[in-house]
Formats: C-alpha cells, structure tokens, sequence
C-alpha cells in the first residue's frame, strides 16, 4: 500500500515558473522533499528559494531536459542530495504558432524534441531506478486538452506532442503497474501563464486581433466562464502522486474548466 508523501522526493521539470512552480510550491506543502529543474537557472533557483523560507526542502538544477547527460543528472541529483527517488513530474513543454500549411521541419523538431522525445527519456530514466527501488514510483505527464481535440489549429504541432504525451502515458503505465508504479498525466485548458500570453500575442499577429479581444473570446469558450491557475493544476498533481490515487494508472484527467467532458 502507498504511504503518505511526507518526506518522499519529487522531481519536477520546468519549475522555474507557470504550472512548474505551482506544482513545485503544492508538492513541498505537502511535505515532500523537491528537485526543480529548469533552463532558467535563475528563476528555479528563486523558487528553491521560497520553498526553503516556507520550510520545505529544494534544490534547483539548471538543466535542458533535452540532453541525455543533463537527465542523467537530474535523476543522479536526487539521489545524491535526498536519497530516493518517489515522482516526477514532466512538466517542461514549449509552445509555437504557426498555421498548419507554415509548419516547417525545425518547427516540428522544436516542439516534438521537448515535449514528447525528452518527456520519453525523461520517464524511462526514472522509471528505471523506480522498478529497481520497488517503491512505488509515480510519474504524471503534463499533456494539454489540445492532445485529445484540436482545441485550435494554430499549433498543429503542439496538439500533434500532447497526443504523443498521451499515448507514452498510457503504454507506460501498462508496462510499469507490474512493478508497482502508476504513470498518469493531467490536461490542463486554459491556465494563465506566459505561455498562454505568448499564445495570446502569436495569434492575435496573424488575425489582427488584440490579445485581449483573444483573452475575452477563449473565456467564453470556457463553460466554467475563467481561466485557471497553476493552483488548479498542481491541485491535480498532488492527488495523482499522493495515496488517495493508489487504484489510478494510465488515466488523463482534465483540468479546464469544463471544455472536455471525456
Ligand atoms: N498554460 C497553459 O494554458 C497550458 C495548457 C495546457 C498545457 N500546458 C502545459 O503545461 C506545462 C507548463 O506550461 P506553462 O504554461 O507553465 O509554461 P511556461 O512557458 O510558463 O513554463 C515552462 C517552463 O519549462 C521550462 N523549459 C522549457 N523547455 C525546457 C527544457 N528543454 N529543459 C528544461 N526546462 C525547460 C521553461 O524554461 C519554463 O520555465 C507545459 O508542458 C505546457 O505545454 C500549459
């Protein structure tokens, strides 16, 4: 049976800001020891900073989840400085706008490198030492809702990653639940960060749009009527590492307000 996560250790990726931080921040309150990594030394090193005032336990690696040897150290990090290894979170993703028939080959290498081949490799390093430690390791995948529709065809090749974060999510956590870990992954909708301001901003330059005529129009597309925060997300997360998911693997759970009822 799964224990509480109090002293258990989380890695969590792109936590220098956004979704990343928020679940970083909700996962040290719950009383876990915290990994934070990120391209943007500066910043993760400033969230590491806030969870040690508030108490908790980080350290703050400045890494591209893109190189082998930086997800080597990732891992190698955790162990070194808390001893163990129980979670990690794949949240680092990028985002590009670009209409389908203006995609090219670097766009799609771009997107498709960090979100799904360096999500992959970062799930098979862990999910490595978690099968050896049998302790019960869970992985959650940050996708999006655009991996299950095509929330909007200015990213084709995002919605093209997040449905490949799916498909790992799921073929991995049918391989792992013989071992005893659980890998899930969460669809956030609309979640006010910089990587929805960019979105905002990308769009409105091919439409003619004002970002905030764009902001006011995805509100309306959102039947809880508001966006959401990183809170809501890392509210999530929380849930598919803790306990209380025990019985959960493989599953996608929607964190937008009601755009998606499956
Ligand atoms: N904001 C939304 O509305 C939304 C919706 C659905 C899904 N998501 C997903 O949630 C996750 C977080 O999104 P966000 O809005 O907080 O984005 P964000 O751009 O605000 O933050 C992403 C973080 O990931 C880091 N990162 C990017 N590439 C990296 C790499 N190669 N190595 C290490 N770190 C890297 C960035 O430096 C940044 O700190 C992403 O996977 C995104 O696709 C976001």
């Amino acid at each position: 049976m799964e224990q509480s996560v109090k002293g258990q250790v989380a890695i969590v990726t792109g936590a220098g800001q956004g979704i990343g931080r928020a679940i970083a921040l909700r996962l040290s309150q719950d009383g876990m020891n915290v990994v934070l990594v990120d391209l943007q030394g500066d910043a993760v090193a400033r969230v590491a900073d806030e969870i040690r005032a508030n108490g908790g336990e980080a350290i703050a690696l400045s890494l591209n989840i893109l190189h082998a040897e930086d997800r080597q150290r990732m891992i190698e990090s955790a162990l070194s400085t808390f001893h163990r290894l129980d979670a990690l979170v794949n949240n680092a993703g990028v985002q590009r706008i670009a209409l389908p028939l203006d995609v090219n080959e670097e766009h799609w290498d771009h997107i498709m490198d960090v979100n799904a081949k360096a999500t992959y490799f970062c799930c098979q390093m862990a999910l490595r030492h978690m099968i050896e430690q049998k302790n019960n390791g869970r992985i959650v995948n940050i996708a999006s809702i655009a991996g299950k529709m095509a929330s909007t065809t200015y990213h084709p090749i995002y919605n093209v990653s997040k449905a490949a974060v799916l498909a790992m999510t799921k073929t991995l956590a049918l391989y792992a639940a013989r071992y005893g870990v659980r890998v899930n992954a969460v669809c956030p909708g609309m979640i006010e960060t910089s990587m929805q301001d960019m979105v905002d901003h990308e769009i409105g330059r091919i439409t003619g749009q004002a970002p905030a005529e764009i902001h006011v129009e995805r509100n309306a597309r959102i039947p809880l009527g508001y966006m959401g925060d990183g809170a809501d997300v890392a509210a999530i997360v929380s849930f598919l590492v803790g306990p209380d998911s025990h019985y959960m693997t493989g599953q996608a759970l929607n964190a937008d307000g009601g755009v998606l009822t499956y």
